[in-house]
């Protein structure tokens, strides 16, 4: 009892979500609280989502729901759920104009009970990130991007609103269904991190002002897929693997860039995503995966790249884009980037 008590006043010193949600809207110019309540509602739908995961293992919603992605994948049942969640979270409460999602084909609009389609931002996400790892208890994810309609307001959204560059982000961030949930996101001012006390249902500021160690020592790829890989990926991973200095670096894939990014932000790393003749593009997904996790790096004080340039400044020409991703800290991705351009 003691304990417990300790405990909630230990809490209870710490930030919540809600209250920096709010102290935080007033640092936005011209804040109409649109964007705080995005965030309010990213928070529900993923405390939705995460009793959900934490059931997975007991009710029949594992495995493949028997329907294929866009992409071809299968989809499993829980990325239906997170999607629809997510999805109806947003619209219900009337606060975007249009949502794109990895799970849908096309874009959806938002008109608005009143048909108004005054609503500024539309949202992107990957509603469940490493769906794979859901059947084995392994840490899956959410991940979104914000920004604000480039077309007039008042009218429906079209596919330009969503094919912006990610330097256009107003907000992005990421949900941690793992050993604890956490919510990670940015709006542009430094990365926050929020740690759900599933208890009672809220997210304490548990790690605030989070920034990548400028150097790591962990390399995060899938190398199973080594042969496949470009010349300067394979030099850069021998590089890794060379004993020298503080190397050899430590080898860690989980398998859900949500979690794999997470662990080397903490600790200082880098994350390969490459292209392959497998995947001649890359496998992750521009607008729902690399944009957004590059806004969180950069704000964190790394880096994230296609192995050339930076993604933030790519021009997207379609929603389910691909690209090659190199993301972590800083120096291990100039360091990457260098190996790339050597072997050009
Ligand atoms: P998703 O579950 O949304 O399809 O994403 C899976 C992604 C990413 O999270 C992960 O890092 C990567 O795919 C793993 O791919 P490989 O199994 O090819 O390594
Ligand atoms: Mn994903
Ligand atoms: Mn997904």
């Amino acid at each position: 009892m003691h304990q417990q008590l300790q405990r909630f006043r230990m809490e209870e010193r710490n930030k919540t979500l809600g209250e920096f949600i709010i102290e935080n809207q007033n640092a936005f110019q011209y804040s109409s609280g649109e964007l705080s309540r995005i965030i309010n509602s990213i928070r529900l739908a993923a405390k939705v989502v995460n009793y959900k995961v934490n059931k997975a293992g007991l009710v029949d919603i594992v495995g493949a729901a028997g329907e294929q992605n866009i992409q071809g994948e299968d989809q499993q049942k829980l990325d239906v759920y997170a999607n629809e969640v997510f999805i109806q979270t947003l619209i219900n409460r009337e606060i975007v104009c249009g949502i794109a999602s990895e799970e849908n084909d096309d874009f959806i609009t938002v008109a608005g009970g009143d048909n108004s389609h005054s609503n500024k931002y539309v949202v992107l996400m990957d509603p469940l990130d490493g769906s794979s790892n859901i059947d084995v208890n392994v840490s899956v994810g959410t991940i979104f991007s914000v920004f604000r309609r480039v077309t007039p307001i008042g009218t429906p959204v079209t596919i330009q609103d969503f094919l912006q560059p990610g330097t256009q982000q107003v907000a992005a961030g990421y949900v941690i269904y793992g050993t604890s949930t956490m919510l990670v996101y940015t709006t542009g001012h430094g990365v926050n991190g929020f740690t759900l006390n599933p208890a009672i249902g809220t997210f304490y500021l548990s790690h605030p002002n989070m920034k990548y160690p400028k150097d790591g020592t962990i390399y995060s790829i899938n190398e199973g897929n080594y042969v496949h890989f470009p010349q300067g990926v394979k030099d850069y991973i021998k590089y890794c693997q060379l004993e020298e200095g503080n190397r050899p670096y430590t080898s860690r894939y989980i398998g859900s860039l949500v979690s794999d990014m997470h662990r080397n932000m903490i600790k200082g790393g880098i994350y390969i995503y490459p292209t392959s003749s497998k995947a001649p593009k890359g496998k992750l997904r521009l607008l729902y995966e690399c944009n957004p996790m590059a806004f969180i790096a950069e704000q964190a004080g790394g880096k994230a790249s296609n192995g050339y340039r930076r993604i933030m400044e790519i021009q997207p020409t379609e929603l389910h884009q691909r690209v090659p991703f190199f993301c972590g800290s800083y120096n291990m991705v100039q360091k990457a980037e260098s190996f790339m351009e050597a072997a050009k």
